[in-house]
């Protein structure tokens, strides 16, 4: 069958034309920089150390399996089969089935979501920055765990150092993203990805010296469920999109420069397998430092950091070791970034505007955004704008675009977007992009599964 065929790509295209990824590898080598980030190194240590271990990493993994995945193909499909932005991508392929462009609004959410993300998550790769000064000027040597506290608090309670580094990441960002990411990412991915998992894997390695490490492997693999509430399982389930980059338009838009003849099952599962990996590999390097020092797990968003520099200050070679995993970090965090940003990027080309001209004021507005969030961590960190409602009482303005992000918007978008390619789309044209042993399995599940788990979850939390 012809592309033509198999694509509702047409005349109006708006004439952006995609360059497509040279070969699969660098799609997945883009796919997974794109999923691997702060998410795995710095999110799920910390939720699973809030939502109390072993339990919540399994609802995780199940949810990786069960509802991330086959979004994940579903996005990917839809990316290449419409291969514009998802707004676009979402309009035109439910028009070509005879429906709504209505379904449009699919994108718009995901965009959104993808905006808001960024706006935040520029701030916290900032964070990578001054680590990577410091480590380079040796400073983690023996350090001890209040000190290593100390100085992260004294980071957080500074808005000018915050806001330097979140100006300096959002401007990486905006460089590769204006310059077309098939350029700047495709050679930087394929060796930082490899590159960062040896680094895990040594620091896994160090972790097991530490004389804690069956405390760790407790404390992340045996669930308690006594442990787990309603909110926890959303929280899960919000993390497997975030981890994976769904709901966000980031795997949609790296699907529409995906050639036809790759495997988008044996893709997905590919990168789906590789970032579950890396968030393991980052809590069992993270959680025995954490027992054996004392720290706490349910610590927040501060515990990689804070615990990090004092496993390096331990270590021989620590100096180096710690410079060099910051630096992995702030990459891996860009090639995430940059994913973020392509949305917004790849729908304002469609209407007319010049890719370095969306590029600098798509990242200049989620800049703006993301002082709101710089400020949630000093000035700012008694106001709790949604107070009045329960579910925010404390959450400061930065933990509410977490929440609606993580546990409404991408939960929602995913129900949405498995209502559309479930129930909406025909399936024989989704076949025709599946293709193979996989696609009955996944229709099923889209159809059924994926729709009644979020709706499930999101009952239980709702009400
Ligand atoms: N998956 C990335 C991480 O774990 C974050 C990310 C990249 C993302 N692109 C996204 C999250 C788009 C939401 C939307 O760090």
């Amino acid at each position: 069958m012809s592309v033509v065929a198999t694509n509702v790509q047409g005349k109006e295209s708006a004439g952006v034309t995609p360059a497509l990824w040279s070969s699969r590898f660098v799609f997945i080598m883009a796919a997974v920089g794109s999923a691997v980030g702060l998410g795995n190194i710095w999110k799920f240590p910390y939720i699973t150390g809030q939502n109390g271990g072993g339990a919540f990493v399994l609802v995780y993994l199940i949810c990786i399996a069960i509802i991330g995945i086959p979004i994940m193909m579903s996005e990917v499909m839809l990316g290449r089969r419409g291969g514009r932005s998802p707004i676009g991508t979402m309009g035109a392929v439910a028009a070509a089935e005879g429906r709504s462009r209505n379904w449009a609004g699919v994108g718009i959410m995901a965009t959104l979501a993808a905006f808001l993300i960024l706006s935040f998550y520029s701030v916290i790769a900032g964070w990578t920055m001054p680590y990577i000064v410091e480590a380079a000027k040796g400073g983690f040597a023996g350090i001890a765990a209040e000190d290593s506290g100390a100085m992260f608090g004294g980071l957080l309670a500074s808005p000018g150092q915050l806001l330097l580094w979140h100006s300096v990441f959002m401007g990486l960002t905006v460089l590769v993203s204006a310059g077309g990411v098939k350029h700047g990412l495709e050679r930087a991915v394929s060796w930082l990805m490899p590159a960062l998992f040896v680094l895990l894997l040594i620091l896994v390695g160090y972790a097991m010296t530490t004389g804690h490490f069956g405390e760790a492997l407790v404390f992340l693999f045996r669930p308690d469920f006594s442990s787990l509430t309603a909110e926890s399982i959303l929280v899960a389930l919000g993390h497997a999109f975030f981890t994976l980059s769904l709901a966000s338009g980031a795997m949609m838009a790296y699907g529409a420069y995906l050639k036809k003849d790759v495997s988008i099952a044996r893709t997905s599962f590919t990168v789906a397998i590789m970032d579950v990996c890396v968030a393991l590999l980052a809590g069992l390097a993270i959680f025995p430092v954490v027992f054996a020092h004392g720290l706490q797990p349910g610590e927040g968003p501060g515990l990689i950091f804070v615990t990090l520099p004092v496993a390096f200050g331990q270590m021989p070679g620590g100096g180096f070791f710690a410079t060099l995993f910051f630096v992995l970090l702030l990459f891996a965090a860009w090639t995430s970034s940059i994913s973020m940003l392509e949305s917004l990027v790849r729908f304002l080309e469609e209407k007319g505007v010049g890719r370095v001209k969306a590029a600098v004021g798509g990242g200049l507005a989620a800049w703006l955004v993301g002082i709101t969030t710089v400020l949630s961590l000093n000035l700012w960190s008694d106001f709790a704008p949604l107070a009045m409602f329960e579910r925010f009482e404390g959450k400061t303005l930065f933990d509410i675009y977490d929440y609606l992000t993580a546990n409404i918007m991408m939960p929602l978008g995913a129900l949405l977007t498995a209502i559309f390619v479930g129930w909406v789309m025909k399936p024989e044209h989704s076949a025709a992009e599946l293709g193979g042993q996989w696609h009955a399995l996944w229709h099923a599940v889209v159809r059924y599964v994926t729709p009644i788990g979020v709706l499930v979850i999101f009952y239980f939390n709702l009400f």
